[in-house]
């Protein structure tokens, strides 16, 4: 650490790195440590699916000045992950991956997007499969492959919803797992981990997950298999326990996997504001055997509600909404030290089922595991690489304040935010910053109106701005002074 000050006094040298994780059986490895690593992340998409502007050249990961003011408050929060949904491959990325890797923080990201030609669909999937779709799935996985803190690619996120798309959906998906995956082991130098993300429907959730994570007979290095399985999932609302937001469901219909498994998304917000009571059981004895951890849904605010952060809609403002400080309280309570030093353990891991029709439980779900074949020129795209080839790496990033202004729930502005670069093979917890935010001297604003602004238009504003909600930022600030 002081090596690396002294060489950024120096302003010779790159931030230090994260160390890329790899999957070892039913878990994500840190390979220096030996350790699990268990993903605290949050999904990250400011701006929504808008964030994503072909047109504009831009996506959530191309504003270097945004992705500071985010890395930083994520950095404050204790987040290791952020999930990105839509990314442009032909933008540059290095400054955003650069700062959250500094921070100390991996992306998963999701190869597809709302766009037509750039997700396989859920109605008559066999219309989407083509070798451009392909090209630019590809082309994500160009793009991000260079990041050290490039945890995983999804393949794709919910396209099974119910037992029509599950009739028809399945053999596409698999598919296209095993296309990302064939492109991956022929042109990136480390194996980066494709899977799923499903939506947790609980009728066709097993279902799904036994057809994409069974072994099939004949597919050579079970390509066609996910690597890791994610799942969507709002089943615990409200201050809820183990079994009465049927999470031991989960736990018992997910136990003896073969591959990572943990919540791509997660934070139902029925009941208002969140208590995240359920950030304790994630990652707690009842489910760390089998879950890796998951993502909060969602960092910003937008019409669905799911926003710890409001993003002001003219600048690059932004407000912290109170469930940010009850997530923070939530993973404050925890022993990140204890919860990230666990050993894989020295049983090997179950060996996934055999694909059989067997497997699936669901009348009209689909059971034949005959894949199509790559679709015409897709093969030549996986032989020879994407052209012209989108390529990141990471950069020098010479100031990490943020220059934007950022408040606290109560209004109050958050000063001398800044990211802190970590130290090589550092990732950020609950805990990493402490010294960055407000100092304690808080500067009251006299345009603290937000507050009240947002109490007369919020659908929900009562809940946005309850007093304790307001004590626990203030806590906030006090505990960073420290
Ligand atoms: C493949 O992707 C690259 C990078 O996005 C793009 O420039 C190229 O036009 C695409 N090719 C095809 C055939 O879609
Ligand atoms: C594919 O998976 C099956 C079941 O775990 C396993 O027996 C087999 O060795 C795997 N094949 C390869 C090539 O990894
Ligand atoms: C956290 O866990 C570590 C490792 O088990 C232990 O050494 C440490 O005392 C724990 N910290 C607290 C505050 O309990
Ligand atoms: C399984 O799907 C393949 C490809 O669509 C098809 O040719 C085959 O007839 C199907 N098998 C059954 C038993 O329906
Ligand atoms: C706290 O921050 C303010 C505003 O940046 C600064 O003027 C003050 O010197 C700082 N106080 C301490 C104790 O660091
Ligand atoms: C977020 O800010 C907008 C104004 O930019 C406001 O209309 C909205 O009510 C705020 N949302 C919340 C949850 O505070």
């Amino acid at each position: 650490m002081l090596l690396h000050s002294a060489l950024l006094a120096l302003g010779a040298t790159l931030a230090a790195a994260v160390q890329p994780l790899e999957v070892k059986d039913q878990y994500f490895v840190n390979p220096k440590t030996g350790n699990r690593f268990q993903i605290v992340g949050v999904a990250y998409q400011p701006g929504g699916s808008a964030g994503y502007d072909k047109a504009k050249g831009r996506d959530p990961l191309s504003d270097p000045t945004i992705c500071l003011r985010d890395a930083a408050l994520l950095q404050m929060l204790g987040v290791n992950t952020i999930r990105v949904y839509n990314v442009n491959p032909d933008v540059n990325h290095d400054e955003c991956a650069s700062i959250f890797n500094a921070a100390g923080m991996y992306m998963i990201l999701d190869v597809n997007s709302p766009l037509v030609g750039e997700s396989l669909t859920s109605d008559k999937p066999w219309e989407s499969y083509y070798a451009a779709y392909l090209n630019r799935t590809f082309a994500v996985v160009e793009a991000f492959k260079n990041y050290p803190n490039t945890l995983a690619f999804f393949s794709g996120n919910e396209v099974i919803n119910n037992v029509e798309t599950g009739a028809t959906v399945p053999p596409y998906m698999r598919a296209v797992t095993r296309d990302i995956k064939n492109y991956v082991k022929k042109h990136t130098s480390r194996p980066i981990p494709v899977g799923y993300s499903a939506a947790d429907v609980r009728s066709i959730l097993f279902d799904t997950y036994h057809y994409f994570q069974c072994a099939l007979e004949g597919d050579d290095d079970n390509m066609s298999m996910g690597d890791i399985f994610a799942l969507n999932s709002y089943s615990w609302c409200g201050d809820s326990n183990f079994h009465e937001a049927s999470y031991d469901q989960l736990v018992s219909g997910f136990t003896g996997n073969s591959v990572p498994i943990f919540f791509s998304e997660y934070g139902c917000n029925t009941p208002s504001p969140r208590v995240f009571t359920e950030v304790p059981t994630i990652y707690g004895p009842q489910m760390t055997g089998v879950f890796s951890g998951g993502l909060v849904y969602e960092y910003t605010e937008e019409p669905n509600n799911y926003g710890l952060v409001n993003m002001s809609s003219t600048d690059d403002s932004a407000i912290l909404l109170g469930d940010f400080v009850t997530l923070h309280k939530q993973y404050a309570k925890l022993n990140f030290t204890e919860i990230q030093g666990q050993k894989p353990g020295s049983s090997s891991a179950s060996k996934p089922p055999v694909c059989s029709s067997k497997l699936i439980t669901t009348a009209g779900f689909n059971n034949n595991f005959t894949l199509p074949s790559p679709p015409p020129g897709a093969q030549d795209i996986i032989d020879h690489g994407v052209k012209p080839t989108p390529s990141g790496k990471l950069v020098d990033i010479k100031d990490w304040t943020v220059k934007v202004t950022v408040k606290n729930v109560d209004g109050s502005v958050i000063t001398n935010l800044a990211v802190k670069p970590l130290g090589d093979d550092d990732i950020n917890h609950p805990g990493t910053v402490t010294d960055v935010t407000d100092n304690g001297t808080s500067t009251g604003t006299s345009t603290a109106a937000a507050a009240t602004t947002s109490e007369d238009a919020a659908p929900r504003s009562a809940a946005v701005v309850l007093p304790a909600v307001a004590m626990g930022a203030l806590a906030v600030v006090a505990g960073y002074a420290i």
